[in-house]
């Protein structure tokens, strides 16, 4: 048996999930005969209500990754079933995690080409806003974009550098940040106009519209050390969005950096408000 990871500190209530059976990688059996008629009608209505959205909105990329996982509209998905479409495209697969895990935990995963993905999944007052993913958020939202080989490449390349971000003063914040704009949250420019491609927004009804068409946001070209410099809110759609002119951007500014520069020379400085305006 492990320890669930410290709440943040946000959240003084434990953390939702079962950590009684994890290993020391915190992974777990899915368990997919264990979920229930109504765990499975809660995932049909999640899909439902975003997979019509994100025709429209979401970046070429993430829906060519869905297609090609063919996840069922109808039941949680079967993590070894999409396993099989991961190891063909770009060799990652997911492991089944009771919930969040610790930083070093996830960094290794990611290192390794895994991608933790929480078991459990929300309760029908909990559609619209949840505090910890759940499987909804960390399968619909973010394994599509795991078939895209550069982006998969770029999210081993993120997970590869979370040793040095632990061992740095500001380390830790600083490449949150990245994950927070770049993985949760991020747009991305196509021929049609700019696309979702960001897991926290995806499996999200109200901010995949909200990000795209609303006039109250700033949509800031990708700057790694801006985007590493802004603070994020938690508790509400965001203030500013980063946007890519591609996915190869993206892992070019990441891929062979050395953030300890980065962090040694902004580490310690307050970061900029979320809804900070650029110099
Ligand atoms: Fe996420």
């Amino acid at each position: 048996m492990v320890q669930p990871p410290s709440a943040p500190v946000h959240q003084p209530r434990g953390l939702r999930g079962d950590y009684s059976r994890a290993a020391a990688d915190y992974t777990v059996d899915q368990q997919w005969q264990r979920y229930t008629r109504a765990e499975h009608a809660i995932w049909a209505t999640l899909y439902q209500r975003q997979i019509d959205l994100i025709a429209r909105y979401a970046a070429p990329e993430f829906l060519a990754g869905v297609r090609a996982l063919a996840a069922s509209a109808s039941g949680i998905p079967r993590f070894e079933d999409a396993n099989r479409v991961l190891q063909a495209s770009t060799g990652w697969r997911i492991v089944a995690v009771p919930g969040l895990v610790p930083e070093a935990t996830f960094f290794e995963h990611l290192a390794h080409r895994r991608f933790p993905v929480t078991v459990w999944i929300r309760r029908p007052e909990e559609l619209d806003y949840l505090v910890e993913p759940d499987v909804f958020h960390d399968f619909f939202g973010h394994v599509p974009l795991l078939t895209n080989p550069v982006f998969a490449r770029f999210m081993q390349a993120y997970g590869e550098a979370g040793p040095k971000a632990l061992a740095t003063p500001g380390g830790l914040g600083m490449l949150a940040r990245l994950y927070w704009y770049m993985v949760e949250f991020g747009l991305i420019r196509t021929a049609s106009g700019v696309r979702v491609y960001g897991a926290g927004i995806l499996s999200s009804k109200g901010e995949t519209v909200y990000s795209i068409e609303s006039p109250e946001p700033q949509r800031l070209d990708f700057d790694l050390v801006r985007v590493m410099r802004t603070d994020y809110r938690i508790d509400e759609f965001q203030r500013t969005y980063f946007v890519l002119d591609s996915f190869e951007q993206l892992f070019q500014a990441c891929y062979n950096t050395d953030f300890a520069p980065m962090y040694r020379q902004y580490g310690a400085q307050p970061p900029f408000a979320a809804d900070a305006r650029p110099a």
